[in-house]
């Protein structure tokens, strides 16, 4: 069997996503990872390279596709824009998805062969909800792209355009992209990224290179409140979060993930609990009602300075 060269043409089956959201097909017992792929769709495709094992492949016609396959919401999805990766699968098929790729992880660990992975629990509105947006900049003040990263750090343009979206982003995340988009293309200064957060409170947290980030910041005022932190309050309990600390990204689902897991501990009391890689204290701090001790253990300094805060205020 002659192995496949990059630039050959061949129709496969998608199998199978694979962990970073590629299709997954194997053509003459070698795997092959196809971008936008989606299990069932029958493709052409060509191959663009290889990494450990597996060719890598570009779709060129759909022959048949999935009946998960979807026409995608987003307009810059199908140019590759990196900022989510399965818009152009059904929702349901979305969550079963996420399911088997966790699954296949733990399989590979003999520790956890017990381990029973659950139907993942989708949003009831499974967009503009993203709180974080790491967003890009390239190219000259006459042709400024700034949105997303594609797999290939290619920066495709979101924001520099009149009502640009991204569509999991949370609307002050793309108000602030588009205002951003507006003073670089006013005056371009060498921004690379930046770090951006809100909260349902109107707080905007911005992470933005020293040197411009008073102009910048000055130019994005009036879109929510600029503070060095922003809050959530899940359930009963509100937290602080200091730009470079962790939070979860999907403030409306964090809620059922807290509950969730507070379901599955023991009912009875019990002593001690640790939270390993506590960020903030967001399930640290949920622990307390349940155990007489709890440890949150965390590296990052300005998270540990937010747990603090946190359980003090408590
Ligand atoms: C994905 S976050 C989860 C935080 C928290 N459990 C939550 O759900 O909000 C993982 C956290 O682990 C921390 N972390 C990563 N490696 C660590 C290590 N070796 N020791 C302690 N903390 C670590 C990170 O700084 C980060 O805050």
């Amino acid at each position: 069997m002659s192995p496949l060269l990059k630039d050959q043409e061949i129709i496969v089956d998608v199998e199978e996503l694979v962990y970073g959201g590629e299709g997954r097909a194997c053509y003459n017992e070698q795997d092959v990872l196809i971008r936008r792929g989606v299990p069932g769709d029958r493709l052409r495709v060509r191959i663009t390279g290889f990494k450990d094992t597996a060719a890598r492949a570009d779709i060129i016609e759909v022959i048949t596709p999935s009946d998960v396959r979807q026409v995608p919401i987003c307009p810059v999805f199908l140019d590759g824009c990196g900022g989510c990766q399965w818009l152009h699968m059904d929702y349901e098929a979305q969550l079963y998805w996420k399911g088997r790729m966790i699954a296949r992880i733990i399989q590979d660990y003999d520790t956890l062969s017990h381990v029973q992975v659950h139907q993942v629990m989708g949003m009831d509105d499974p967009f503009y909800y993203r709180n974080k947006m790491v967003v890009r900049m390239r190219g000259p003040k006459e042709a400024l792209r700034i949105g997303f990263q594609d797999n290939k750090k290619w920066v495709l343009n979101v924001y520099n355009k009149e009502s640009g979206q991204c569509y999991i982003q949370h609307p002050m995340n793309n108000q602030l992209g588009r205002a951003l988009a507006v003073s670089l293309t006013q005056q371009r200064r060498p921004l690379k990224s930046a770090t951006i957060r809100v909260s349902d409170e109107e707080e905007v947290s911005l992470d933005l290179e020293k040197k411009w980030r008073t102009d910048i910041a000055s130019d994005l005022e009036g879109i929510g409140r600029q503070t060095p932190y922003v809050h959530y309050t899940i359930h009963d309990r509100r937290f602080r979060v200091t730009s470079p600390s962790f939070f979860q990204a999907n403030t409306r689902q964090t809620g059922v993930l807290v509950e969730t897991v507070l379901n599955l501990l023991p009912k009875q009391p019990a002593k001690t609990a640790i939270d390993v890689y506590c960020g903030v204290g967001l399930f640290t701090l949920f622990l307390t009602d349940r155990f007489e001790s709890v440890y949150g253990i965390e590296e990052s300094k300005t998270a540990l300075e937010d747990a603090r805060h946190n359980a003090e205020t408590l």
